[in-house]
């Protein structure tokens, strides 16, 4: 007895230093474009998937999810903070989806395997270490967050000129701000059709910004237009996000535009 208790202390004391030693020399593997064993993808993925079950348990569906204007306050806010990671129906994959590890779910797939109200606690609380945002402490307003549980269950029935449309109904119907002052992903430097909306970055909040903002304003949404239609129309099938096709888009939107957008292709 007293020699399997010792064994088991020796496994666990080396199990420790060889943890401490791959901290200390900068051994750990923590690219993301490395990959996971599959017994690690396993673990983690199975363990993602018992712990939003548990999480979720307690939260209660608005009988109201599936109205209209919940769906096109999800389609305007969907394509300003999540298109870039999840992609947008009829869309390439972009910089950021291509680079991310766990790979985004695209978007006729987001609403394949959670529950709404698991949809609800994973676009509320994020996935550590994975890339896949928190947006509960940006969003007090639980509603725009059942905004966007709403419009995932929509995405699968879109079509690049459908979601388009869609998101420009939503533009128009929520002008405003979804009650904060944060910008989304991307909007600093394209698709932003809300002159009026608090930013908090990029200079829109400031005096000379304000000034000048009706020439640099529409110029700006040219751009974002050009950009979006060569993408939506690149491919019809929505498809994983391989790299096909991907690289022809460039040359016509050349930059200024944010890291994150569909840029993919070009030299960074
Ligand atoms: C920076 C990239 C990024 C952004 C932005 C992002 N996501 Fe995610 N999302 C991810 C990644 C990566 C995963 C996969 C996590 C995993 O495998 O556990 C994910 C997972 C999800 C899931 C769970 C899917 C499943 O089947 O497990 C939902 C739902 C989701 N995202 C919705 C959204 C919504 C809605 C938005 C916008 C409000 C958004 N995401 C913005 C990266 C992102």
């Amino acid at each position: 007895m007293k020699k399997f208790l010792a064994g088991i202390f020796v496994a666990l004391g080396s199990l420790v230093i060889g943890a401490l030693v791959v901290n200390f020399t900068g051994m750990a593997p923590v690219a993301a474009t490395g990959k996971d064993p599959a017994v690690v993808e396993w673990f983690l993925h199975s363990s993602y998937e018992r712990a939003v079950e548990k999480n979720a348990a307690v939260v209660s569906v608005p009988a109201n999810l599936a109205s209209g204007d919940n769906i096109l306050k999800g389609a305007k806010n969907f394509a300003a903070m999540c298109a870039g990671c999840h992609t947008a129906p009829g869309s390439n994959a972009t910089a950021t989806s291509k680079g991310l590890n766990p790979p985004p779910p695209v978007a006729s797939e987001l609403a394949g395997e959670l529950s709404a109200a698991e949809r609800f606690w994973v676009i509320k609380n994020g996935v550590k270490m994975t890339g896949m945002p928190a947006f509960g402490p940006a969003h007090d307003n639980e509603s725009d967050l059942w905004a966007l549980v709403a419009f995932t269950e929509k995405l699968p029935t879109l079509n690049a000129a459908s979601y388009q449309q869609m998101v420009k109904l939503g533009k128009a119907a929520f002008p405003e701000s979804d009650g904060h002052a944060h910008s989304h992903m991307g909007e600093a430097s394209q698709s932003n059709d809300q002159p009026t909306q608090a930013h908090d970055d990029a200079g829109h909040g400031s005096d000379a910004a304000k000034k000048s903002k009706n020439e640099g304003h529409s110029a700006m949404e040219k751009q974002a237009e050009s950009n979006h239609t060569p993408d939506a129309e690149e491919h019809g099938g929505v498809g994983h996000h391989e790299p096909k096709g991907a690289k022809a888009v460039d040359p016509k939107n050349p930059p200024p535009k944010s890291a994150d957008d569909d840029h993919s292709g070009h030299s960074h």
